[in-house]
């Protein structure tokens, strides 16, 4: 059975397509549900992604023809498809890409050139926790909003057993890098009840330092992979490794690719367990104590991997006591759409001014609403804006939290330091061997 965002069309289309190309599109759980981590098919964003003229055509997960198709790492963005350049340089023509300089980041938190300040509502960097509309931080009083970033991975099977036998759905923040490595174990979250996929761009640099052309290739090529191996779903939603974003970078991803930024209000740092001075379970389970024992109001969204078997161990042990406090899990890509299965309106925005209340509304239901009526690359609705045209109407970086907030942890999101490249990559290369052992 096919999800009710397909058409018939489609759907008679993919029956006739041989077998030697059939592929996961049959998604029993998905397919009951509204539209949630991806596009409605009839938003323009498809007309990047899509592959064939009548109808189309996926490759076997895992074929040669499947791998040949995608970077192996880092993607050449003078060699992406014209139809994303053009779209990129229409939305640079039409004023929708701030002119922001690129930082630096010799693999700490990124700088920018002399006189441009992150804090300013011109940049508004994520890093120092600058805030738009568009930015989902928070969750609704109550819920914790569950996700884990950069799989398919190490810790992904030992996640996904867990996440199957106690009926959990996640949000799975993807490496594209990783997927092409490892379609396998990106099928299966792609299949699990309650899953749901977004972007963690195709090979985890920070994002600021790069070049509009290379940002753009990081994403879509990631889309361009979850797109072809899930039956032509794009996903909406995309969290910026190291956290690392700004209003340029946020303006690609929304205006040319139609994607919105997942951040989180809580963080684990789980990923550096066993590090140098890294974090210990005992000290992540001291934060979660802290968050999870504190007031309902604003919800969580926790920063958590599934980096390794003790990254998920961690999110393992905390788990009874999420659910002793009475918090209700509800994948993070799913905060935002205002139609959980409670009744409950959708994520927390952030207010208009500095001093407003946050909103209830559902900054989701614009991507999934009537398709827009403008040029291909407009992916906005008309009640949102840019990044750009949002720069004034910030935010409140440091009364995010109500409560909750009080050690050392807490306060660090400015310190999103994960693994560098450098190390993602000799796990990657651990995880190649692996396989071919
Ligand atoms: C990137 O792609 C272009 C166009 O295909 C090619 O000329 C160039 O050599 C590539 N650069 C690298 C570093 O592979
Ligand atoms: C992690 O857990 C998985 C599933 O439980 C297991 O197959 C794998 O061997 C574990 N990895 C390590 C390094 O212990
Ligand atoms: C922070 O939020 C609280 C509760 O909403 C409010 O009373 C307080 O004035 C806010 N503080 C600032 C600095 O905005
Ligand atoms: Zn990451």
């Amino acid at each position: 059975m096919l999800a009710p965002p397909f058409s018939f069309s489609a759907f008679v289309a993919l029956s006739l397509v041989p077998l030697a190309q059939a592929h996961p599109i049959e998604n029993p759980v998905e397919s009951r549900l509204p539209t949630r981590w991806f596009h409605h098919e009839d938003h323009p964003v498809h007309a990047l992604f899509r592959r064939g003229d009548n109808g189309e055509q996926f490759e076997e997960p895992g074929s040669p023809a499947w791998t040949d198709a995608y970077p192996v790492l880092t993607p050449n963005a003078t060699a992406m498809p014209q139809a994303w350049k053009d779209a990129l340089k229409a939305a640079e023509d039409a004023g929708k890409i701030p002119r922001i300089p690129q930082s630096k980041s010799d693999g700490d938190d990124p700088v920018y050139p002399k006189g441009v300040d992150p804090e300013s509502p011109e940049v508004c960097s994520t890093t120092p926790k600058c805030r738009q509309p568009d930015d989902i931080w928070d969750a609704p009083a109550g819920y914790f909003g569950t996700g884990f970033d950069d799989g398919p991975y190490l810790g992904s099977s030992m996640l996904y057993d867990f996440l199957e036998e106690k009926h959990i759905g996640a949000t799975h923040f993807m490496i594209g890098m990783y997927i092409r490595a490892d379609p396998a174990t990106f099928v299966r979250a792609f299949n699990m009840e309650g899953a749901d996929i977004a972007v963690h761009t195709y090979s985890h640099l920070y994002m600021t330092t790069l070049s509009n052309e290379d940002v753009l290739a990081q994403l879509a090529w990631t889309m361009q992979i979850i797109h072809d191996t899930t039956g032509g779903r794009v996903p909406r939603y995309w969290r910026p490794p190291y956290g690392d974003a700004d209003n340029r970078v946020r303006a690609i991803a929304k205006e040319v690719l139609g994607m919105q930024i997942i951040m989180w209000n809580q963080d684990t740092e789980d990923w550096s367990m066993g590090q140098t001075g890294g974090t210990t379970k005992e000290q992540i389970a001291k934060s979660m104590s802290q968050w999870l024992a504190g007031p309902k109001t604003t919800g969580l969204i926790v920063l958590e991997h599934e980096l390794n078997n003790a990254t998920v161990q961690a999110f393992i042990d905390a788990v009874p006591e999420i659910e002793a406090n009475g918090w209700k899990m509800v994948s993070q890509a799913r905060l935002a759409d205002g139609d959980l299965d409670n009744g409950q309106a959708g994520v927390w925005q952030n207010a208009a001014d500095s001093t407003g209340d946050v909103n209830p509304m559902s900054v989701g239901d614009s991507a999934v609403g009537p398709a827009p009526t403008a040029t291909e690359n407009d992916n906005s609705n008309p009640d949102e804006t840019s990044g750009a045209d949002d720069a004034g109407a910030t935010t409140d970086p440091d009364n995010h939290s109500a409560t909750g907030e009080g050690d050392d942890q807490s306060g660090s999101l400015s310190s999103f330091s994960q693994p560098s490249l450098p190390s993602c990559l000799a796990l990657f290369a651990t995880l190649i061997s692996l396989t071919l052992a």
